[in-house]
């Protein structure tokens, strides 16, 4: 059967209706690749998989949320919504918005975001704001705004949107036929974590339910794959923006990682909630660790993510080293957003091409050297 995206998937633990008009993009459902490289060179005895979320239809986790957070704004009526965003968000918003017919206001910080997430919000044919301020302000004006103007506001304190972003636990579950013993990400405004985390809890058997004697087939028996327990969570921050592990809000967060370049964490209960439930921890990282991590999965696995989302890896490289991890552990890593979203960090920490003559004697001459 055709696949046309995650409500249509998941419609019976979703919050929709028959009659309520589906605005997809035929999001979700991403790979889930096995480091078959990385764990030997690291040294360490684990099984690692990233969930490329880097393969959704804007690049990014947040088509998850934005599928249920545009359907359920077109189904109340909204003709159009708004949004503060490090980018990535306001990538989704905009491509959602054009689909459904609908305006589309976005707030983002001056110069501070990616190349290729500015050209999405502008190509989707959205409002761009740019504000004199950081996300953190941003995301005050559009709660103001959208309080006594007639727009919808679409970030993650808009609950259809972890409803979404709560399948990606739905799908790694169906993957490795049970929860992971970890799950590692990283948390900017800390809707991903709270998301992931309500996925796992909904996915869990009850006592209850496990009835052994039907083979699946008794009504009591749930129909989707469930899982026997939860994974343990970690959600990994930039040094610079690192409110979870500081204990308090960021007044100024500074990283390379723009689409975490967050103070002050609207899901901040949610998250903690995950974290300690789960028996979990935080992690902060340095703007080093996080482009060597990405350049990592780059060069050894062929897996390209944005520093955001090597800021996962990152933190799971250190928990490793540390001894923190057990050994023979599975672990899930969520690859938030495509490398393709910032090619200038990428650029700027790679090694330049080489520029030689159209000539195949100094061209071979060159290959020989690699070889
Ligand atoms: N990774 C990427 C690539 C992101 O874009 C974001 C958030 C996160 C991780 C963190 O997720 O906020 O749920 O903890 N980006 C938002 C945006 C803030 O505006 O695009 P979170």
């Amino acid at each position: 059967m055709r696949y046309s995206g995650l409500i249509e998937k998941y419609r019976d633990r979703l919050p929709v209706t028959d009659s309520t008009p589906i605005i997809s993009l035929a999001e979700g459902n991403t790979p889930l690749i096995e480091l078959v490289n990385l764990p030997k060179i690291l040294g360490h005895e684990v099984k690692i998989f990233a969930k490329f979320e880097g393969l959704n239809p804007t690049g990014s986790f947040k088509d998850r949320g934005m599928t249920m957070a545009v359907t359920k704004a077109v189904e109340a009526g909204s003709k159009a919504i708004i949004c503060a965003s490090t980018g990535n968000t306001s990538a989704a918003a905009a491509a959602y918005a054009a689909r459904a017919n609908i305006g589309c206001f976005v707030l983002i910080p001056e110069g501070k975001i990616a190349l290729g997430k500015l050209a999405q919000a502008m190509m989707h044919g959205s409002t761009v704001i740019q504000i004199q301020g950081n996300f953190d302000d941003g995301m005050r004006l559009v709660q103001e705004l959208a309080n006594d103007m007639p727009v919808a506001l679409v970030n993650s304190v808009n609950p259809y949107r972890l409803q979404g972003q709560k399948t990606i636990a739905f799908e790694v579950i169906e993957a490795l036929g049970d929860a992971p013993d970890y799950h590692v990400l990283p948390v900017g405004n800390a809707g991903n974590i709270s998301a992931h985390w309500m996925g796992y809890s909904e996915s869990v058997r009850k006592e209850t339910e496990a009835c052994g004697l039907c083979n699946g087939q008794c009504p009591y028996h749930p129909k989707e794959p469930r899982a026997s327990k939860r994974p343990i969570m970690v959600g990994n921050q930039a040094a610079g923006s690192a409110p979870f592990l500081r204990g308090e809000m960021v007044k100024s967060p500074e990283t390379i990682a723009t689409a975490i370049r967050i103070g002050h964490p609207m899901s901040w209960n949610l998250a903690w909630a995950a974290v300690r439930e789960s028996g979990g921890w935080f992690n902060e990282c340095t703007d080093d660790e996080i482009l060597a991590a990405q350049m990592l999965l780059a060069k050894h696995e062929g897996v390209f993510c944005e520093p955001s989302s090597a800021t996962g890896f990152a933190g799971l490289i250190k928990d490793l080293t540390a001894g923190r991890i057990k050994a023979g552990s599975t672990i899930v890593c969520t690859l938030t957003g495509h490398g393709l979203k910032d090619p200038d960090t990428a650029i700027a920490q790679s090694s330049q091409p080489h520029l030689v003559a159209a000539d195949r004697g100094a061209i071979g001459e060159l290959i020989s050297r690699f070889l």
